[in-house]
């Protein structure tokens, strides 16, 4: 009997997680996003997630700040935004993978004088494709480290205002922080080591600093996509687990202000949660088989295009 009422309950309990995952998935209101501030940063605008993210919270009447390196692609960018809607764009052009103090100083000097709300740290640099970390160029293991930990570690502590005193969400006391992950920093990867410990990084520390400043009015929060058709992935076709940048955008832009950690696109989140039931050796083997192929695949195509090379 006794028994009994401890699966009737383990249901029910299961039961409401599933109710509770369907109203945060598919039925949860997005949180008022003006209401951090007038201007949105976003990091790596200018293509794939971040241009989505530019548009959607352009869309949703912040100003934006479009930030990358190439300033023909950011004035592109700019044109475009400001052609669908009626808010200030502005741009900075930024190499993340050299983010030193002259180009923080650049940074910090925008920012002065704009009521800063959101920041998307989005700007991210995988391997060219999955490789063993002895096989990377020593300027792409620099960075890999640049370019995912530094630049979001550096703009939050901007964005948020610093001991010099510089004006930001803290003195402001509101503010959204999202820090852009991957799925591949919650697993064991071969031939991905580099890139998916930076991703670890970018989670944990969205969590400290979300639980530091939870009591002063500020949202952290990490956002772990798996697959997004972009060029970083290098896959063009959407699908229910590959969803464009626009698709998984308008469904992140939902979730800021919630969780400290969120996969936001459901089946992204389905498969993470099934990733974790598995044994850390199965798991470990099936990313490597799946890591193999797509190095295979890489190798091949490089040595394509160096005989194509070396015919001309
Ligand atoms: N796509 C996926 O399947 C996927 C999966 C998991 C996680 N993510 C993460 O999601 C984020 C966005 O990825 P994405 O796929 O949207 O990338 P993407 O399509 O390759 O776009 C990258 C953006 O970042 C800019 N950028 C690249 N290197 C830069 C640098 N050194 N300094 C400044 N800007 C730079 C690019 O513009 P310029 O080249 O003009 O500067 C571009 O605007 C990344 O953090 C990535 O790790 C993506």
């Amino acid at each position: 009997m006794e028994l009994l009422s401890v699966l009737c309950l383990a249901a029910a309990a299961k039961g409401c997680h599933c109710l509770y995952l369907a109203y945060k998935f598919f039925l949860r209101p997005g949180k008022e996003l003006k209401q951090y501030g007038q201007w949105a940063v976003v990091t790596g605008a200018t293509d794939g997630i971040g241009k989505a993210y530019a548009m959607e919270l352009a869309r949703q009447g912040l100003n934006v700040l479009l930030v990358a390196r190439s300033e023909e692609r950011l004035t592109e960018t700019a044109k475009e935004l400001k052609g669908k809607y009626h808010v200030t764009v502005d741009q900075l052009k930024v190499d993340f993978s050299n983010f030193d103090a002259a180009a923080r100083e650049a940074v910090k000097e925008k920012l002065a004088t704009l009521d800063v709300g959101i920041l998307i740290n989005n700007v991210g640099l995988s391997y060219p494709y999955t490789k063993y970390f002895h096989e990377l160029k020593d300027q792409e293991v620099a960075d890999i480290m640049e370019v995912n930990m530094s630049s979001m570690t550096w703009m939050s502590r901007i964005v948020l205002g610093d001991e010099s005193g510089s004006p930001g969400m803290l003195s402001r006391r509101r503010g959204a922080i999202v820090n852009t992950s991957s799925g591949s920093g919650r697993a064991t990867s071969p031939l991905l080591a580099e890139y998916s410990a930076a991703k670890a990084y970018v989670e944990r520390f969205s969590m400290g600093l979300g639980a530091e400043l939870a009591s002063k009015g500020i949202d952290v929060q990490a956002q772990t996509p798996l697959y997004v058709t972009t060029k970083m992935a290098k896959i063009r076709k959407s699908s229910m687990t590959v969803p464009s940048p626009q698709s998984y955008v308008e469904c992140a832009a939902r979730h800021i202000g919630y969780e400290a950690v969120i996969s936001p696109w459901w089946a992204h989140s389905l498969q993470l949660w099934l990733l974790a039931l598995l044994p850390e050796a199965v798991s470990v083997k099936f990313l490597d088989w799946q890591h193999q192929a797509i190095r295979k695949k890489g190798m091949k195509k490089d040595q394509e295009k160096a005989e194509e090379k070396k015919g001309q």
